[in-house]
């Protein structure tokens, strides 16, 4: 399958010409789950330029637009510091960059737990700035309130409960969550509470397997396992996570090829062809006709 979009020749390479094909929407996507059973799990995965979101686009069901941009991309030590306009300018990169999928973005974190209105306020920017579809926001019963106040005024809402990274400084780090009764029955009981406010997915993040299951089965609308269960009704990863561009990721990371050994490769062979006087060669220079 071609990776690349056609180009035209009045674009540059950061602007393609889209091969005409419609958009996949929210409502196509949360209607796969019917009856508690969801037949074509949902295939979601993190894009954070127009590039990457070229290439997994044809692929993926969702583009997420995650605030785990501020690790994999600036390399902050967690989401907590990154901004609006971070998310913004990633999110109209991926919405450029792709054809097919949903893009959802995340909202970053001091963004929207304030109120409904400021939630509200700071989504439609996200929206109007980037073109996503849908925004993501972590919390579940305390964010129950603003995840109806959003969805009855227009804006689709991914919810994310479990193990929600932008939470670190009160869950003391990023461990596994449900092992004991009380955080099993909280992680059902916010999943509950996002799905009856309207929420068309909600990410379960770090989850013990049985609480994962009981939570995909506890709810109408979708859920999306990273740390879950097969069984969840889809699957996100951090992209670069599962290519191996780091050495160190979590234990719920599947990877599928090792990205960093090959740019490795790659540049070396770069810089001795450089240092050799060998690059470049007489295809790479222009010559006098
Ligand atoms: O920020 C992110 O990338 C996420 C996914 C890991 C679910 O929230």
């Amino acid at each position: 399958m071609s990776t690349t979009f056609q180009i035209d020749t009045a674009t540059s390479r950061a602007n393609p010409t889209p091969a005409p094909l419609r958009r996949l929407t929210v409502p196509t996507i949360r209607a796969r789950k019917r009856d508690g059973v969801t037949a074509e799990p949902v295939v979601m995965l993190t894009a954070y330029t127009a590039r990457q979101a070229q290439l997994l686009d044809a692929h993926c069901d969702v583009l997420l637009v995650g605030d785990s941009l501020g690790q994999v991309i600036y390399g902050l030590p967690s989401t907590i510091p990154v901004t609006l306009a971070m998310m913004a300018n990633h999110a109209a990169a991926v919405v450029r960059g792709s054809y097919h999928a949903v893009v959802t973005v995340d909202m970053p974190f001091g963004s929207y737990e304030q109120s409904p209105q400021q939630a509200f306020e700071n989504a439609t920017y996200l929206l109007k700035s980037s073109g996503a579809a849908a925004v993501k926001l972590e919390g579940g019963t305390a964010m129950a309130e603003t995840v109806s106040f959003l969805t009855q005024r227009g804006i689709p809402v991914m919810g994310h409960v479990g193990l929600t990274p932008q939470a670190v400084n009160v869950l003391g780090g990023y461990m596994a969550r449900g092992r004991s009764d009380a955080e099993a029955q909280k992680i059902v009981g916010d999943a509950k509470a996002l799905d009856e406010a309207g929420a068309f997915a909600i990410v379960v993040e770090g989850v013990v397997e049985p609480i994962a299951i009981e939570t995909t089965q506890a709810v109408s609308c979708l859920t999306i396992g990273i740390g879950g269960s097969a069984q969840c009704d889809g699957q996100v990863l951090v992209t670069e996570d599962m290519l191996g561009m780091f050495e160190r990721v979590p234990r719920f990371v599947k990877r599928y090829d090792n990205i960093a050994e090959v740019i490795e490769g790659a540049v070396s062979r770069y810089a001795e062809d450089v240092r050799n006087r060998t690059f470049p060669g007489p295809e790479q220079t222009y010559q006098p006709k």
